[in-house]
């Protein structure tokens, strides 16, 4: 079975990602960082992404360099997902993030770690190049479903979210698609 995955923050504190990246890859996980795959006719865009809040309450980049530079790395994540998006040419999309990028799927959470669990500006590329389904993780006491703006279900897969949500199923969540 393809396995296709993203790496999250947890991947990043060793400070060697790639050592990580590396070791998924050779057990046959396919790690997205702004790039996609297509498997079956069903393209995958994916990247981590990073926080930094959501809407009109979103952090900018303005005041001390450290503030701009951790927007930029949000920015960075989401230029990377819309070029990935971009490149899907296939009937059914799905795009695989770390951090959430709707408010709803983060529900749940203290609201004052709201803005560290993902950002909307993970959600633009996402109005711009529609999928059919969003995973991402990262929230563990968020919420499982919600909806971009222009109603794309958002799915957060966080496996402790999964566990004590349904605790008598497995921790994953199956999102079926017709053949073209
Ligand atoms: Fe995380």
């Amino acid at each position: 079975m393809p396995v296709v995955a993203v790496l999250g923050n947890h991947d990043y504190e060793s400070g060697t990602p790639d050592d990580v990246k590396n070791v998924l890859s050779d057990a046959g996980v396919q790690i997205l960082d702004g790039d996609a795959v297509e498997i079956e006719g069903v393209g995958i865009a994916g990247v981590k992404g990073f926080a930094g809040g959501y809407g009109r309450h979103a952090l900018g980049p303005w005041g001390e360099g450290a503030i701009k530079s951790f927007v930029n790395e949000a920015l960075q994540e989401a230029l990377k997902l819309e070029a990935a998006l971009a490149k899907l040419r296939t009937g059914h999309r799905v795009a695989l993030l770390h951090y959430s990028p709707i408010l709803d799927t983060v529900q749940g959470e203290p609201p004052e770690i709201f803005a560290y669990l993902g950002t909307s500006r993970l959600e633009d590329p996402l109005v711009h190049y529609p999928v059919d389904v969003v995973f991402h993780g990262h929230a563990h006491r968020g919420s499982p479903e919600g909806k971009t703006v222009n109603n794309i279900p958002v799915y957060n897969v966080a496996k402790p979210l999964l566990q004590r949500s349904n605790p008598d199923l497995p921790a994953f969540r199956i999102v079926e698609f017709a053949r073209n």
